[in-house]
């Protein structure tokens, strides 16, 4: 299996292929990833946002997860006005923080440090926070808890990517669920339920990378 991903190798690898390949910063900032074992957006999940970001015009995103950076910088780059970015890890933002520098978007993207189940709600307390796009990447486990606080600051029309929802296939089959994973996959099983059935969000799962949920708000 290539990258944790839910589809089949020659998929993958045919797909990568017709990707451009990254170039510059952002081609230093993959190999930094690969090399210390960061895990960033797959290129045919980061290629999917920023195709999203340029079709829905999103001016203003929000990403629960932003490691060292890596889809805040493609998110800008994609045409987003600013990205908002929470992480937990002190390490990962201090990594974040210089890259965004680098990148020369310091401006034009906000990184929160610590816990998003703390920061989420504390966002969504000021009414002005609205935003166009979503991206949820960040611990699996506590997507249902992160839901909540996103979906207020979503506006009506955003859209909101949950990344890794089909979790190396065991979302989809018990046959695949590792034992010590199993807490894990019954909760992003109810999340993907609870997104599908959810009557002010529209749906669609795709079996792309670790699997990609895109949620349409009323
Ligand atoms: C898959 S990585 C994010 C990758 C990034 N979006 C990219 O594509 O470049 C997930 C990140 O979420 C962070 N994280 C996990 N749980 C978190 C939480 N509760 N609050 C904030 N960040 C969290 C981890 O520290 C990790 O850096």
């Amino acid at each position: 299996m290539i990258d944790d991903s839910v589809n089949y190798d020659y998929i993958i690898r045919y797909i990568r292929s017709v990707i451009p390949e990254s170039t510059g910063f952002l081609k230093e900032l993959e190999e930094f990833a690969a090399e210390n074992q960061v895990p960033i957006s797959q290129p045919e999940t980061i290629k999917l946002i920023e195709v999203l970001i340029k079709f829905g015009r999103c001016e203003k995103v929000l990403e629960v997860g932003s490691a060292i950076g890596y889809s805040a910088i493609r998110m800008i780059g994609a045409g987003a006005g600013k990205v908002d970015t929470i992480e937990l890890n002190h390490q990962a933002a201090v990594f974040a923080e210089k890259n965004f520098a680098r990148a020369g978007f310091s401006d034009r993207i906000k990184l929160f440090e610590g816990d998003a189940n703390d920061i989420l709600p504390e966002l969504a307390q000021n009414k002005n926070n609205k935003y166009d796009m979503i991206f949820i990447d960040a611990a699996k486990a506590q997507y249902n808890s992160f839901f909540e606080p996103c979906f207020s600051m979503l506006r009506h029309g955003g859209l909101l990517v949950s990344d890794n929802v089909l979790y190396k296939g065991m979302t989809a089959t018990d046959d695949l669920v590792l034992h010590r994973k199993r807490t894990i996959v019954k909760r992003l099983r109810e999340y993907i339920k609870m997104l599908c059935e959810h009557e002010s969000l529209e749906t669609a799962v795709l079996p792309l990378g670790d699997g990609v949920a895109l949620s349409i708000k009323r």
